[in-house]
């Protein structure tokens, strides 16, 4: 399958997909404190997807059996909600969601600390998690190809003593989940597909404290960092336009 460039009014249908997403994300984020298990989010986020008249993106996707991957400490993406998964005081948790409205998807992710007492160093993996998302987004534009956009993260993460994931990857976006071209988070400047009016991309990096490997839990499902250190992750979905990038989860 190719890239699929998107017209104004397709764009138009997945910013009011990613507006959807970031309302999901601000009320998940209320929720998070300490002695809440992730699984009160999930079932936050699922009343609030469809009260919002939106369907859920991940639940079935692949198999994947729920509406929200939450993924704390250690653990680096899709990280399946659970009753049993009771959220501490320093701990961090990342929240990803993806919902779809009238055919066109959204995906969008933030990690956010449990209570009041995150250590600086996880602050800091957070807020450079973060910066070099909008890094990453800062290249995406007309001319620019997918190594810009990947070098950028990267550059970013590793010059603050981080490493970024290369097992998981960000991608194209609209009528699927999942399109090309796939949005690494690590690469060269100039390499890769170039960026064309009307694509959209979700940049996703993700972001461990110590090295970068990942392996998968036996749910087949939960991505683990190798040695143990943290993980953060942030995400959004962005148009590339004539007018510079465009981002659609806000
Ligand atoms: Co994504």
């Amino acid at each position: 399958m190719a890239i699929v460039c998107k017209s104004m009014a397709e764009i138009e249908k997945m910013r009011r997909s990613g507006h959807i997403v970031r309302q999901v994300l601000d009320h998940v984020r209320d929720l998070i404190v300490p002695g809440a298990s992730t699984m009160d989010l999930e079932r936050a986020a699922e009343q609030k997807m469809r009260d919002l008249g939106a369907k859920p993106a991940f639940k079935g996707y692949y198999d994947y059996p729920c509406v929200l991957c939450t993924s704390v400490n250690e653990e680096i993406v899709h990280g399946i909600p659970s009753e049993k998964r009771l959220l501490q005081t320093g701990d961090i948790v990342s929240v990803d969601c993806g919902v779809v409205l009238d055919g066109y998807y959204g995906d969008a992710a933030i990690t956010v600390p449990v209570g009041e007492e995150v250590t600086p160093e996880l602050q800091e993996l957070l807020s450079v998690t973060e910066a070099s998302l909008y890094r990453g987004i800062d290249q995406a534009r007309l001319g620019n190809a997918i190594g810009d956009v990947s070098a950028a993260v990267q550059e970013y993460v590793e010059s603050h003593g981080f490493s970024v994931v290369r097992e998981f990857v960000g991608h194209g976006i609209g009528t699927h989940l999942h399109e090309e071209p796939q949005v690494p988070n690590f690469g060269t400047p100039g390499q890769g597909a170039r960026l064309l009016e009307g694509m959209v991309i979700a940049i996703e990096p993700m972001v461990n404290s110590g090295k970068p490997e990942a392996r998968v839990l036996s749910d087949k499902w939960t991505a683990v960092t190798v040695d143990g250190s943290y993980s953060a992750h942030f995400e959004h979905c962005v148009a590339v336009s004539r007018d510079g990038p465009m981002i659609l989860t806000q």
